[in-house]
């Protein structure tokens, strides 16, 4: 379940240390998710793209160079792997913040399009990260969740909440659901949800913020 935020969120110590290991194992397992994943998106070419965690910035070759967007984060490591990977594949519609995703200092109703891969399970309080991507959305906007999620109705076993506060506390939680994540923002109309891997343990969701 989700933890109450706080000042300090120990497993951004871990993510900050992490790149070059994160880059080099996760990122030639994830790029098919990624291709998916900016495809669900569906940005017009005049549109804004909020990432929330961006990370090393691994998505970042997969965006459409036509919308303008922006990438936040609150590892400085991992930002500064973003910047890097920015600069490199010459990105000048993409910023990059350093943002709590539980607590965005952007104004309600912005983007287009809200991207949200791998990070609803990594904050402390996933719920809130999904509330804020909704708020920051405009009224008809995408949002894509890609994560791992406890599948619905199987218990948790007392080792598995333990196990996955200790992992959670490093880098991820393995046992949220996404019903707790969409309790945040109920409002969203969920319009996709593919199985992406290890017997549907990842998914990617797509949502619709409703017109009005
Ligand atoms: C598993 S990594 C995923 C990175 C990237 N989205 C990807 O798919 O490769 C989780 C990311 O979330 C970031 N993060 C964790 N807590 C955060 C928070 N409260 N606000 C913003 N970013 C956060 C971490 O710094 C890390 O970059």
């Amino acid at each position: 379940m989700n933890e109450a935020p706080t000042g300090k969120q120990s497993n951004l110590r871990v993510y900050d240390r992490v790149g070059p290991l994160y880059d080099a194992v996760i990122g030639p397992v994830s790029r098919r998710a990624r291709e998916r994943a900016v495809g669900a998106l569906d940005l017009a070419p005049d549109g804004t793209l909020l990432l929330v965690g961006v990370g090393s910035g691994l998505d970042l070759p997969h965006l459409p160079r036509g919308p303008r967007g922006l990438g936040v984060d609150l590892s400085d490591g991992m930002l500064r792997r973003a910047r890097a990977r920015k600069a490199e594949l010459g990105m000048p519609n993409f910023e990059l913040r350093k943002m709590d995703a539980q607590d965005l200092d952007l104004p309600d109703e912005s983007f287009d399009a809200v991207y949200l891969p791998l990070i609803v399970t990594v904050a402390p309080d996933g719920t809130r990260v999904l509330a804020e991507a909704a708020r920051v959305a405009k009224p008809g906007a995408r949002l894509v969740v890609v994560d791992k999620f406890w599948p619905e109705g199987r218990p948790r076993p007392a080792p598995l909440r333990l196990a996955s506060r200790v992992l959670g506390s490093l880098a991820t939680h393995v046992d949220r659901r996404f019903s707790e994540m969409h309790a945040g923002a109920p409002h969203l109309e969920i319009i996709g949800d593919e199985h992406l891997a290890l017997g549907g343990f990842f998914r990617l969701v797509t949502l619709r913020k409703p017109a009005s």
